[in-house]
């Protein structure tokens, strides 16, 4: 078939599955002034009746929530009887969606580029031919596969073959509905191997990485043909009635991976309810997925240093500390915590410097909720991967999942610049000595204090 034709009957095949119509949703804005505005936010989450897009409720933090047209006057009533007052920040969640899916109408734009999301088989493709294009340097890594059998892929950009070297993990794409992470991730993959700067160079050399955009790739393609809003895998083993939920009943067919991984599993923040957004699976490690990406980072650290462990997820503009569960003075349980929040401060205040795009620093206890069973604090707490952070890009909420194509390019810009920043800051501290395991390490410092010895 003519590849022109092809691409249109793709392109209508994206648009023309009997997705979720979301026309008309809207979504409400609401701040809780005080602590009974918490409560009664918190108990409104519970109830499920309407779909929260956040699920931090604190005083003085934006609250977003969609409510479907036949349950506006409800939402409305309800909130001016219980004196909160809820301000309509979308009219319609559906227009937003349309204008994510836009494709490039023209046959020149059909060339990969950053101005529109991209279809996992698109990422996959491009994947393939960076691959080929560079040979020398780029692998493809396959390093499992999902529920409804799709390959867990990405690259690994390996510039100076050394025997041990210094290795990072990065990934996205492990909440379906999370688009702008993989396509930061692969606007990320396309700098470390085309851009001429001097610091991007050394970031994406010195370092041996390895990329996966897309961690669940079968919720991604959902949230493209059926449903926008998707966050969990596909895995329909915990199938059930939802309506005590008030809700469908395909909520059920999915795993929050990001509540999947076996560190201090199902302790907080996390559902045993197959229906809920957050269910964490029916033991830790149930999902392919997760087993997957845990089996993989343990093989990164028979191969060398691996030094960084860095998820992306959306939104709320966060760079997050492990562990996720404590907060206040417990945030140091983790043990490099001091070093970990020095590079995550320094690296968000570089991201701020291009756009003035603002981000908070903290353990998602602190400054998001309490969370337990996720895939970066099992990388602290079960792998020991010594930098470890999760970002949470764009937006603050304006258009949350719903980021316009336009800012996939300057969210993935602020991202490298402070990626360079977290690396400096990293390198200084000393992260990368630790290569070849501490035992060189314990040896010069052995040497440090009989030489002081000697000189006193
Ligand atoms: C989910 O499915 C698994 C596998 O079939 C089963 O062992 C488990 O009991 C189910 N759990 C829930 C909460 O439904
Ligand atoms: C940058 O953002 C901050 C807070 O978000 C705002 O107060 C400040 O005016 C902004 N500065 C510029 C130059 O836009
Ligand atoms: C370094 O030395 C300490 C104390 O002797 C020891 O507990 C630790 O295991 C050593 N580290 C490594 C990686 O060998
Ligand atoms: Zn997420």
């Amino acid at each position: 078939m003519d590849t022109k034709i092809k691409l249109l009957l793709v392109s209508i095949a994206i648009v023309c599955v009997n997705a979720i119509s979301y026309q008309n949703y809207k979504v409400y804005n609401v701040v809780p002034k005080t602590k009974e505005d918490v409560t009664i936010l918190k108990k409104l989450l519970d109830e499920n009746k309407y779909f929260f897009w956040d699920y931090a409720i604190k005083v003085n933090y934006d609250v977003k929530i969609m409510v479907a047209p036949e349950k506006q006057d409800d939402f409305e009533k309800y909130a001016e009887s219980v004196g909160i007052n809820a301000k309509l920040v979308i009219e319609d969640v559906q227009s937003l969606i349309d204008a994510q899916l836009k494709r490039p109408s023209s046959r020149t734009q059909q060339e990969y580029n950053w101005d529109y999301y991209q279809t996992l088989d698109e990422i996959y493709d491009w994947l393939d031919k960076v691959a080929e294009e560079h040979s020398d340097v780029v692998t493809i890594i396959e390093i499992g596969r999902t529920v409804e059998n799709r390959v867990i892929k990405g690259i690994k950009i390996d510039y100076k073959k050394q025997e041990r070297p210094t290795i990072g993990f990065l990934k996205g794409g492990l909440h379906a509905r999370e688009w702008i992470t993989p396509a930061t991730i692969t606007w990320l993959i396309n700098e470390f191997l085309n851009s001429e700067d001097t610091n991007v160079r050394n970031l994406a050399e010195n370092v041996v990485w390895h990329i996966i955009p897309v961690a669940n790739p079968d919720g991604y393609v959902y949230s493209f043909t059926s449903d926008r809003m998707w966050r969990k895998n596909r895995n329909r083993a915990n199938f059930t009635s939802c309506a005590h939920l008030g809700l469908n009943d395909d909520m059920s067919n999915g795993i929050d991976l990001n509540r999947n991984f076996g560190y201090l599993w199902m302790t907080t923040g996390a559902s045993q309810d197959p229906c809920t957004q957050t269910f964490a699976g029916p033991v830790a490690f149930s999902e392919l997925e997760s087993i997957s990406i845990a089996n993989y980072v343990l093989g990164l650290q028979r191969q060398g240093n691996l030094i960084y462990y860095l998820g992306f997820h959306s939104y709320s503009q966060l760079i997050l500390v492990p562990y996720s569960h404590v907060g206040g003075a417990d945030v140091l349980a983790a043990p490099n915590y001091g070093d970990l929040f020095e590079i995550a401060i320094k690296s968000a205040a570089k991201l701020t410097e291009r756009y003035n795009t603002t981000y908070r620093v903290g353990t998602s206890a602190d400054i998001l909720y309490e969370v337990s069973g996720s895939g970066f604090d099992w990388a602290k707490g079960q792998a020991n991967v010594p930098i470890v952070l999760l970002y949470e890009v764009r937006d603050l909420g304006q258009y949350g999942f719903l980021l316009p194509a336009e800012q996939i390019i300057p969210n993935s810009e602020e991202v490298l610049d402070s990626l360079v920043e977290l690396d400096r800051v990293t390198r200084q501290i000393g992260y990368y000595q630790y290569q070849n395991s501490g035992q060189i390490l314990n040896l010069s410092i052995f040497l440090l204090i009989s030489t002081i010895l000697f000189v006193m």
